[in-house]
């Protein structure tokens, strides 16, 4: 799918009710319908939960847009704004921390030159802290798009996002 920030609205709300559907066609991953269960699903396919999505919910589950705004805002995994073209987590949970995932994030924040969770001026690359990217022993861990590094440092992590601001910009970027 080609970037949500470049969707028209009615073309947005289709991603949506496609999104939402197909809760029904997959049993396995999601055998009850719910308010989460259909956030999710629409963060899934957009990466993020537009103003939209709300309110399709809240038609879809039954509900009301305070209801599913009150689910949304309580899960902090839930981003209410488009991502860059590629994300960066990094993990700051207590065995990256004791490994040094505090210098990692800052050599991280001045590459990209952002001071807490969020996306490089120029749109391209958004910052996500995590909790545990579920590979401490490779500890300190930063993915990209969920492709891990482990045991990195801040020199290292520096050439990551300056590789990856390099191949975002020569279009190269998968
Ligand atoms: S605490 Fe960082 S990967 Fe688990």
């Amino acid at each position: 799918m080609t970037t949500t920030q470049q969707q028209s609205r009615p073309k947005l709300r289709d991603c949506i009710r496609r999104a939402l559907e197909s809760q029904r066609a997959d049993k396995d991953r999601a055998p009850s319908v719910t308010v989460l269960s259909s956030l999710l699903a629409v963060q899934d396919e957009l990466h993020y939960v537009p103003n939209e999505a709300i309110e399709e919910v809240a038609i879809y589950c039954d509900s009301t847009i305070n209801d599913v705004w009150s689910v949304a805002s309580f899960y902090t995994n839930f981003r209410f704004t488009p991502p860059g073209q590629a994300t960066v987590d990094v993990c700051w949970g207590p065995t990256c921390h004791l490994m040094g995932a505090q210098n990692v994030l800052a050599a991280v924040q001045d590459e990209l030159g952002v001071d807490a969770e969020e996306t490089s001026e120029d749109g391209k690359i958004t910052l996500r802290y995590s909790t545990c990217l579920g590979a401490c022993a490779q500890a300190p861990v930063i993915a990209r798009d969920h492709i891990l590094t482990g045991r990195t440092d801040p020199k290292a992590a520096r050439s990551f996002v300056s590789n990856l601001k390099q191949e975002l910009e020569n279009g190269i970027a998968h």
